[in-house]
């Protein structure tokens, strides 16, 4: 090949490269919790990029925990590092991101459309720091064909749910059926294991910024969860327990009751699960003479401040954050919605019947302690439950030590 046509063939094949991309690509990265059905969201991610041709978005998933992503968020976060432009949050962090200045507010975003526990949590200084992904409650499921064979009806009280499956457990003499299960691991579930009975006593944790810590209702509640071990309805190694494993337990057909959060009953619906047809959804029962509680959860949708693509990111999240994002994900992954209007839709009670019910526990939902410190409570209620599950504690000094320990943070 001569000089002239060796060169005129570069530019022809460069002209060639050039013609492909007719516009510029923007390549967005987004975080999303592995537990919450990351292939799902690719779904909704596809349509996206579909009718938005020069936006590509790739997802990074990470930590099967909420506290585990966390950490890894708060890694990559003090970096200030560029690379994820999008990010889920669980519900008590966008008070703690706001405050570290990593994610980029939306103003002036109306958020009166989403459910009102879901547009206070993301908005943080009167700025709207994230927007809301999904709601969630923690909800009893029950084996309703057990229920149905010993003629039980979903019990309202913690007593009532250990008589009814120490009588099933006996009855099904099944070595791996356990009577229930719930998060007793020092992760973030087991905060809410504590507050569960602790708030159904009629106490709050924090009134008006202060401590308001409640002696006797804190002792009752690990009481309760540790009698659960004690007279063998939950299993011996329940302090070793995370939210997943009690979804997997269920879903196998090994236990008559659980606490779990709505991202559970798709996966018990499926075909690979042994209970498929056979699950009942309750409201979480209360302790003898209270009222049934339960925990806010949820996940929200925030653009870090470090991102290089702030505009393509936000318009991401609005699309992320649409009530037909959050219909397609009710419906596709069990994910509760953000927008109440949503629970009546007969496409989504069609998919997820119990949904229909969903909305005055999630309306009644108490949170936690909103605070830029959260994981510091966090810690501190997690790793004491584990340990008086665990038998290093005494109910008693469980509660103490909550007391002291919380003292010093919110004073
Ligand atoms: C669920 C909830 C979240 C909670 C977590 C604890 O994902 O939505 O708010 O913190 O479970 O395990």
């Amino acid at each position: 090949m001569t000089f002239t046509k060796a060169i005129a063939s570069l530019l022809c094949g460069s002209m060639l490269t050039l013609a492909v991309p007719a516009f510029a690509e923007t390549q967005l990265k987004v975080y999303i919790s592995s537990q919450h059905q990351p292939d799902v969201w690719r779904k909704a991610l596809d349509q996206y990029e579909a009718s938005n041709p020069d936006v590509k978005v790739s997802i990074e998933t990470g930590g099967n925990t909420s506290e585990a992503q966390s950490q890894y968020l708060n890694t990559v976060m003090s970096a200030k590092d560029s690379t994820l432009d999008v990010l889920i949050l669980d519900v008590i962090r966008p008070a703690q991101f706001a405050a570290a200045g990593w994610t980029s507010p939306f103003e002036g975003k109306d958020m009166s459309a989403y459910l009102p526990a879901y547009a206070e949590a993301n908005t943080v200084g009167g700025k709207v720091v994230a927007l809301p992904a999904f709601a969630d409650s923690m909800f009893l499921y029950y084996r309703k064909d057990l229920l149905e064979k010993y003629g039980i009806e979903a019990p309202k009280t913690w007593d009532e749910l250990k008589a009814a499956a120490k009588k099933i457990t006996e009855g099904e003499g099944n070595a791996d059926l356990q009577g229930l299960s719930f998060q007793g691991k020092a992760i973030e579930g087991a905060v809410c294991t504590f507050l569960l009975p602790y708030w159904s006593q009629g106490k709050t944790l924090v009134e008006n910024g202060k401590l308001n810590f409640d002696d006797e209702a804190a002792v009752n509640s690990l009481k309760l969860w540790k009698s659960f071990v004690d007279e063998g309805v939950a299993k011996k190694n329940i302090a070793e327990v995370a939210t997943d494993d009690t979804r997997k337990e269920f879903q196998a057909g090994n236990a008559v009751f659980a606490v779990n959060w709505s991202y559970a009953w798709g996966m018990s619906q499926s075909a690979e699960s042994a209970v498929q047809g056979k699950v009942g959804v309750a409201r979480l029962p209360a302790l003898a003479g209270g009222d049934q509680a339960t925990c806010l959860g949820g996940w929200e949708w925030g653009v870090s401040a470090y991102s290089n693509h702030q505009d393509e990111s936000k318009k991401l999240v609005e699309y992320l954050s649409s009530k037909d994002v959050s219909k397609f994900m009710a419906m596709n992954a069990s994910l509760l919605p953000t927008y109440p209007e949503l629970y009546k839709d007969a496409e989504v009670t069609g998919a997820v019947p119990w949904f229909a019910d969903a909305l005055q526990v999630v309306e009644t939902a108490k949170p936690r302690p909103v605070t830029p410190r959260y994981n510091e409570v966090s810690e501190v209620i997690r790793t004491t439950v584990n340990s008086v599950l665990a038998g290093v504690a005494t109910p008693e000094e469980g509660a103490a030590q909550i007391k002291a320990r919380l003292g010093r943070i919110i004073r």
